[in-house]
């Protein structure tokens, strides 16, 4: 039986791991393409305002086997993209008693059939921990019973995973990339989509034996030529210092300085990268239509969706439920760093928004005019395009045309604005302005900064500015708020 959502009942399928990166966008795929569907986490409130209508959530935590039955009744196919890197040193023993966990819990309902996605590399290497580790789990999954698909990837790319994100900071940190003989391992990278594609097509072959498939992109590439590849499409020009004595372990610790975010999980990533993770068999492109692509289509895939996300963020959303502590600088999100404020008025949305949508030409920005004609100044000198566009109409704006040197990225009337800077910078920059009617007649008008800096240059450059921008920014938005307040009621009188 396939799991397709058309017969009249369809199978239930449940997903763990959709708080993860893989399992998050997975859930996504299959809400939309309407399958019956619970998710299973640790913290099942922080899924609640992330679910379709018809997705189930239900807690359950691998590790403590009885809170795994609820979960597992009914259930046709289980997705098993769990890892405990996160948790502590002994990953591996408690990776083993997950798997086995669940492998029990499944076997006692009954269940069809277990997608999990592991990790590539070679069983007669000297496998890493982390690798072994994720072997070891597609085989005691199988202790289930039930059908084990196993897929195993190398280096997953996409805007938001793990091992992609270690890669582009070590790209973006500094000028000077150092070379270890690890950095030519070679892998089979594979773009998100590319994985999703085989995670859903595996729904519609008939249950069958157990299988195991190497997935991957249609060439081999070592980390190094990722890394190249990346700084290539972001225009970032670095200096390799070969150093053959390297070994990943001592790599790690230096990569705990230059990622601290990463560092523990990192730590397990990099020992990981001797050993090559390669694509050996064609199996998966025998039994599936996908056709992954190559690394350069998954890098310039991944930053324009890193882009997309940005535009999709609700500042007011992202900045107050994160508890970010502001800094020097602002706050970080990802490889960006973002300068934000808010004002509050007493008047609805729409008449928030109005002097918003008048900003740059001969409105003006608000305030230190002179400052911005200075700044406009030295871009022409440089070669940019300065104030001098204007723009097109006093009130009205579209998408896509010029505001002085900035562009309409993005513009919802009465609500959002967000501008792209087409200024001369080490880096790209937006300026976002959101307005959330919070009670009928108050609103928060949120101004955000955005930056997302082209290495060392580009971060000098933001934190040398940043007391200028708390100036001009803060000024900029408490004179949106009271041009607000002076047009309501002049169309008032
Ligand atoms: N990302 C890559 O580049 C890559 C490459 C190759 C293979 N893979 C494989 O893909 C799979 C998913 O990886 P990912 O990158 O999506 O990982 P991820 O973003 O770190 O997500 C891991 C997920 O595991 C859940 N989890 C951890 N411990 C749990 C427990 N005790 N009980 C229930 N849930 C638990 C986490 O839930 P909480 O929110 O509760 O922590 C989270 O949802 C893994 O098997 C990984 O080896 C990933």
């Amino acid at each position: 039986m396939t799991e397709s959502p058309s017969t009249p009942n369809p199978p239930l399928i449940l997903l763990t791991g959709a708080t993860g990166y893989v399992g998050g966008r997975l859930k996504r795929l299959l809400e939309e393409s309407g399958h019956r569907l619970r998710c299973m986490a640790r913290r099942p409130e922080n899924l609640s305002d992330r679910i379709g209508q018809q997705t189930d959530v239900v807690f359950g935590d691998v590790l403590d086997r009885d809170s795994l039955d609820a979960p597992m009744q009914g259930v046709h196919t289980a997705y098993y993209l769990i890892h405990s890197m996160g948790v502590g040193d002994d990953f591996e023993s408690d990776d083993r008693k997950a798997a086995m966990n669940f492998a029990h819990a499944a076997k006692q309902a009954g269940v069809k059939r277990i997608i999990y996605l592991g990790g590539l590399g070679a069983d007669d290497d000297d496998l890493s921990l982390h690798l072994r580790s994720r072997h070891e789990v597609g085989k005691v999954l199988q202790q289930s019973g039930a059908q084990v698909i196993e897929f195993r990837a190398s280096i997953i790319i996409g805007s938001g995973s793990l091992s992609f994100d270690l890669v582009r900071s070590l790209v973006r940190k500094l000028p000077v990339m150092v070379w270890p003989k690890w950095v030519s391992t070679e892998a089979s990278p594979i773009a998100i989509r590319d994985v999703l594609a085989y995670l859903t097509e595996v729904l519609e072959h008939p249950i069958g034996d157990n299988k195991v498939y190497e997935i991957g992109g249609p060439e081999t590439v070592s980390y190094g030529g990722i890394m190249e590849e990346y700084a290539r499409q972001r225009g970032l020009r670095r200096l390799k210092i070969r150093v053959p004595f390297l070994s990943p372990r001592i790599s790690s610790l230096w990569l705990g300085l230059v990622t601290p975010v990463y560092a523990r999980i990192g730590r397990k990533l990099v020992e990981g990268l001797a050993n090559p993770t390669v694509v050996t068999n064609e199996a998966a492109i025998e039994d599936f239509t996908v056709r992954p692509c190559d690394v350069k289509q998954a890098i310039a895939r991944a930053i324009e969706k890193e882009d997309q996300e940005m535009v999709e963020t609700r500042w007011s959303d992202a900045l107050s439920s994160s508890g970010r502590v502001t800094r020097w600088g602002g706050v970080t999100f990802g490889s960006r760093v973002v300068d934000s404020r808010t004002e509050t008025v007493h008047l609805a949305a729409e008449q928030a928004f109005e002097p918003i949508a008048r900003i740059g030409g001969s409105t003006g920005w608000y305030y230190g005019n002179w400052l911005w004609m200075v700044r406009g100044f030295m871009d022409q000198l440089v070669g940019g395009v300065g104030l001098r566009r204007g723009r097109r109409h006093p009130t009205d704006l579209r998408v896509g045309e010029a505001v002085d040197f900035w562009r309409v990225e993005h513009l919802e009337p009465g609500r959002r604005l967000r501008l792209f800077a087409e200024m001369k910078l080490p880096g790209r920059a937006w300026l976002d302005f959101e307005v959330t009617e919070k009670q009928p007649g108050q609103s928060v008008i949120r101004q955000t900064a955005e930056f997302d800096p082209i290495g060392i240059m580009g971060l000098a450059y933001w934190y040398a500015v940043w007391p200028l921008h708390q100036f001009v920014f803060s000024g900029m938005l408490r004179n949106i708020a009271r041009a607000a307040e002076r047009l309501a009621s002049k169309n008032h009188a």
